[in-house]
């Protein structure tokens, strides 16, 4: 029989407490940022699963016509029996590496937005009558003890959500996704890969405004956390391409001079008009600095697959 268990590592008043913060850093500082992990309660993680069915947006499509191509490959390098995945939300593509292990125990979905693993942990258990799913309500970046589990381990971080961490986050992340690895277990990351600004920008940028409606959540989500008086629509969607850190940046700009309220701070933030306040950096790699900044995490890239069109890559690398 399968069986489905939540365990809540990062409790609700750690997780207010964590917003907290962030928001009080980030709308103090110049320029204004917030993390991109806020995006995500309820709906925003609704309106991220349909970015990916946008036309616009294609590092899903791609990622997932690699997987369904090279999950035999990738389930012979690693037959692993534990499958934990960080930031796994729907888990949607994640069944194809699922399907393709036939020893697999254990399957550890890893995310901060508890409804998509109770969605997505219900869902897989009823689909696949064995499979022991023991997701983790967790911020990835703080710090992970993974529960007991049969080896090997596959550790799966997909959607190139990576390109979402700055790059000391980004060291310190795989750094840490090292430290979880023992001999014979590996990592499978999903990096999206630098291409032509006009494409990189429309992906970020959609003409339905699914992207711009994701972006301003985070607003709605300070409003309704910390009683703030943003208004989403005084706000406009900026998605644009930075060459030298080769990353798409997200941001909001303010239509007008206003003030904002944030209660729960005890703050007011001015925004002058036309300021803008940074809400996600998405980089976008080459082969050799996923090699090289895994190389610097101690981590060995034995395998790179990409899709058709060069568009996204997925790497398989192993304690070095
Ligand atoms: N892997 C899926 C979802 C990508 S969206 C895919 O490829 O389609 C990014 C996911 O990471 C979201 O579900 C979000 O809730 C989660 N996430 C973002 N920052 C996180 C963090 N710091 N800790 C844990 N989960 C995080
Ligand atoms: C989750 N992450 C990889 C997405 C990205 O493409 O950076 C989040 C996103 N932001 C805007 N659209 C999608």
């Amino acid at each position: 029989m399968s069986e489905f268990h939540v365990t809540r590592i990062l409790p609700e008043d750690a997780m207010a407490a964590a917003l907290r913060a962030d928001v009080l850093n980030g709308l103090t500082s110049d320029p204004k940022t917030l993390p991109p992990k806020w995006f995500y309660d309820a709906h925003g993680s609704e309106l991220f699963e349909r970015i990916t069915e946008l036309p616009e947006y294609y590092p899903t499509r791609a990622e997932r016509e690699i997987l369904a191509g090279r999950a035999a490959e990738i389930a012979a390098a690693l037959p692993a029996r534990t499958l934990v995945e960080l930031g796994s939300g729907s888990s949607e593509k994640t069944r194809h590496l699922i399907d393709a292990l036939p020893r697999l125990h254990t399957y550890v979905p890893v995310d901060v937005s508890d409804s998509a693993l109770e969605q997505a942990g219900r869902a897989l258990v009823a689909e696949r009558p064995g499979l022991n799913v023991h997701a983790l309500i967790a911020d990835f970046t703080a710090g992970l003890t993974l529960p007991h589990s049969p080896g090997p381990r596959l550790l799966a971080f997909l959607g190139g959500t990576i390109g979402n961490l700055l790059p000391g986050e980004r060291a310190a992340f795989l750094a840490a996704v090292r430290g979880l690895l023992s001999p014979g277990d590996a990592l499978l990351l999903g990096t999206d890969l630098v291409k032509a600004e006009d494409v990189l920008v429309r992906a970020y940028d959609d003409t339905a405004g699914v992207t711009a409606a994701f972006n301003k959540n985070v607003l709605s989500v300070v409003n309704r956390e910390l009683g703030a008086d943003f208004e989403p629509d005084a706000f406009d969607h900026v998605a644009l391409w930075d060459a030298a850190n080769e990353w798409i940046e997200m941001r909001l700009r303010s239509r007008t001079a206003q003030t904002v309220k944030v209660p729960a701070l005890d703050l007011a933030v001015h925004f002058a008009a036309g300021e803008e306040l940074r809400t996600e950096v998405s980089a976008k790699f080459h082969r050799t600095r996923v090699t090289t900044e895994l190389a610097t995490a101690e981590l060995e890239l034995t395998h790179w697959w990409t899709d058709t069109e060069n568009r996204f890559a997925l790497s398989l690398s192993v304690a070095g």
